[in-house]
């Protein structure tokens, strides 16, 4: 990515107010005067001395003599302090940055689009894959400075850190090794002196087995039928990877012949009508039910694994877990508590996050089932295939790592809190969902690895929509309202085919037109003066001028096959960890998701309580009033509905109204 000199400006624009780092805020736990906390708070390999390969390596770069003095931060002795690297904001790298921002303010994409150098050096191809950056607000001098910012950042130290197993996940003391779940057979992931490979293919082994049972129907159900639909309880992580490959595979031309006439249902929201919704039509004697728990301990997973479990046994007899039920988890012990036999359990590993287990028996046992080991092992290798670009191609040609620090670029220097995910298919509209826990769970922090609270605002707010929906939606705000750089993503070849004679282009031509033209109408604007040259009368003008100036980049695939679905999840996967890794936090952990859970479990227990004695929840519960009067409101309209408890209740069967079981009306 090398570009030509920086051209003069030419426009000013007006923005946003730079990122300007605030001074350094001390985690609570820092205040507490015992070490054994301290030690706790963030298990952070950096504060100790026993600590990997990373720590030292970036204990090196803060006593770098250019790097400023970090920021003093309380609670904590100097001997400490040295040992942590300032956070990134407080080096030349980022300030430099934070100036060249004032340079940028002053040129528009409409210029900058002029220069056909620039857009040479910012069009990057990789196997089929194109990703176009000249819509960037960036210049030659952005790329060199954002490249120095990754060397600050040790950005590849930490990349090649990752491949090899280092605990780059601080706060649970685990490697980050999701790239293990699709190494090739003949890979060698050597793990503190452990080849992982080996034990990875026996699990995709036995889902081989598995699967290809299940389908040719020598697995039978506990009547004798061959099992047909499947249904995979889990949520988070262990639900919107697999949804996304799902939706992006089920109008794949080759992969639905595999499917046949299979269905893959999920049912993830604890909700009774994602219940009613998953099983549908289904009979208890064709479905097989796969529930997948990283931790086995997901309030929400469990409960409607026990909810789908009565629904098996009432019909079929309790002997019909061990033919219908099987589970993905890392545990075991509740896989067998909970009556699943060992045998029908795929396992895996700490190392893999939920958000990043799609390739492991998380995604893989379900899209198995549906559409054969074959696809399957195409959509891993597309995944490995950007894995290994990820790792050995030159920094510059890195498309991960160029989408990684752009994010950087256009979160942290721009002042863009947001960005949205437009693919122009429809067999990507699960993309967004998926990436807004990819990129916001894995993201989303408050304080860096060594604790620190973050001198700035780090992830940003991922939403999208596939194309020309979200232009009919959302894109008035896109292109008039507030800057929101924008992903196109779009294929050279549509998994589906309409034509009809006589018209100008095809549905996929037309599709792929907007692709094209949005992200210039963003990047060029209409100004006042094109708008008059064309009669547009004086009151109106304001109304249609657009500013442009507003980012986006361009990603073409030559199509959307089990390949390139893998390519494109990893690519995702490790432009998160770049930005992550630059920013200096922990993208691997999600500890933002417990203080919720905790709250609900104590909502559940007065819940209970309260009802289980006809009382009102009082002060003493400790809820604030707020709470207790919004408990007592739900409590007292539920007392209204008739249940035919104490028997099981099941959702209406949305055909079949016969065997419909909801509150059956109000008292
Ligand atoms: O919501 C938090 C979370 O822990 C996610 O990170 C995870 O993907 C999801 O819950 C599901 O967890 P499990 O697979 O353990 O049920």
């Amino acid at each position: 990515m090398l570009l030509g000199p920086s051209q003069p400006c030419v426009l000013r624009v007006s923005s946003d107010a730079p990122v300007v780092p605030k001074a350094a805020e001390p985690l609570a736990c820092r205040h507490r005067p015992q070490p054994r906390q301290h030690k706790s708070c963030a298990q952070n390999p950096q504060t100790h001395q026993k600590s990997s390969k990373r720590s030292v390596r970036m204990a090196t770069s803060t006593t770098d003599r250019q790097a400023p003095p970090a920021p003093v931060i309380e609670g904590t002795s100097k001997a400490e302090q040295l040992q942590e690297p300032a956070s990134i904001a407080y080096t030349p790298e980022w300030q430099e940055l934070l100036e060249h921002r004032k340079e940028i303010e002053k040129t528009h994409l409409r210029d900058l689009l002029r220069r056909e150098e620039r857009s040479d050096a910012l069009f990057h191809e990789y196997n089929g894959i194109v990703a176009d950056f000249s819509r960037q607000r960036v210049t030659q001098k952005t790329i060199e400075l954002l490249g120095k910012l990754a060397k600050r950042a040790n950005l590849q130290e930490k990349i090649a850190g990752m491949f090899s197993g280092e605990h780059l996940n601080v706060t649970e003391d685990r490697a980050v090794l999701h790239v293990a779940l699709r190494a090739r057979r003949e890979q060698k992931i050597v793990v503190e002196g452990k080849d992982v490979v080996p034990e990875v293919w026996e699990v995709l082994d036995k889902i081989k087995d598995f699967s290809e049972r299940v389908r040719s129907g020598e697995w039978k159900g506990a009547t004798g039928k061959p099992l047909k639909d499947v249904v995979a309880i889990g949520i988070g992580g262990s639900f919107l990877g697999p949804l996304f490959v799902h939706t992006a595979l089920r109008t794949d031309q080759s992969a639905a012949h595999e499917a046949g006439k299979r269905n893959l249902r999920f049912l993830a929201n604890v909700d009774p009508v994602d219940v009613a919704r998953a099983l549908n039509g289904l009979s208890q004697e064709t479905t097989l039910v796969v529930v997948v728990s990283k931790t086995f301990t997901t309030a929400e997973t469990m409960l409607n694994a026990r909810t789908v479990r009565t629904w098996l046994t009432s019909e079929l007899g309790p002997d019909a877990v061990a033919k219908h039920m099987v589970a993905v988890s890392t545990n075991s012990k509740l896989v067998t508590e909970f009556g699943i036999d060992p045998n029908n359990a795929f396992g895996f590993w700490d190392w893999v996050g939920g958000r990043y287990s799609v390739c492991s028996a998380v995604g893989v046992l379900p899209l198995a089932l549906q559409y054969g080991w074959p696809v399957v092992e195409k959509f891993l290798a597309g995944a490995n295939n950007m894995d290994e670009h990820f790792r050995t191609s030159k920094f510059e040609d890195n498309i991960p790592l160029w989408l990684g620090l752009t994010s950087v670029w256009n979160v942290s220097f721009l002042g863009y809190a947001a960005r949205a995910i437009l693919p122009y298919c429809q067999a990507l509209s699960k993309l967004a969902p998926h990436i807004q826990q990819v990129s916001m769970e894995s993201n989303g922090k408050g304080v860096d690895l060594a604790g620190r609270r973050l001198p700035f605002e780090s992830g940003e707010i991922d939403f999208g929509e596939p194309g020309t929906n979200g232009q009919h939606s959302f894109y008035q705000l896109i292109h008039q309202g507030r800057v929101i750089p924008c992903e196109f993503i779009g294929t050279v070849k549509s998994q589906q085919s309409v034509y009809l004679k006589g018209e100008v282009v095809s549905n996929h031509d037309e599709l792929m037109c907007n692709f094209f033209a949005q992200a210039d109408a963003l990047a060029n604007g209409k100004t006042p003066v094109e708008l008059r040259a064309e009669n547009v009368p004086d009151h109106l003008i304001p109304h249609k001028s657009f500013t442009g100036n507003r980012p986006s980049v361009s990603i073409l695939m030559p199509d959307l096959s089990a390949f390139s679905v893998g390519q494109l999840l990893a690519m995702y996967e490790h432009r998160v960890a770049v930005q992550g890794m630059v920013w200096g936090i922990n993208s691997f952990d999600q500890w933002g998701v417990e203080l919720g859970k905790v709250l609900a479990s104590k909502v559940r227990t007065s819940m209970n309580s309260a009802r289980t004695v006809h009382r009102r929840i009082k002060p003493s519960d400790g809820f604030n009033y707020s709470t207790t009067r919004l408990l007592n409101t739900y409590l007292a309209g539920k007392t209204q509905l008739l249940y035919p408890e104490p028997e099981d209740v099941f959702p209406c069967d949305l055909i079949d109204s016969a065997v419909c079981r909801p509150p059956t009306s109000y008292v």
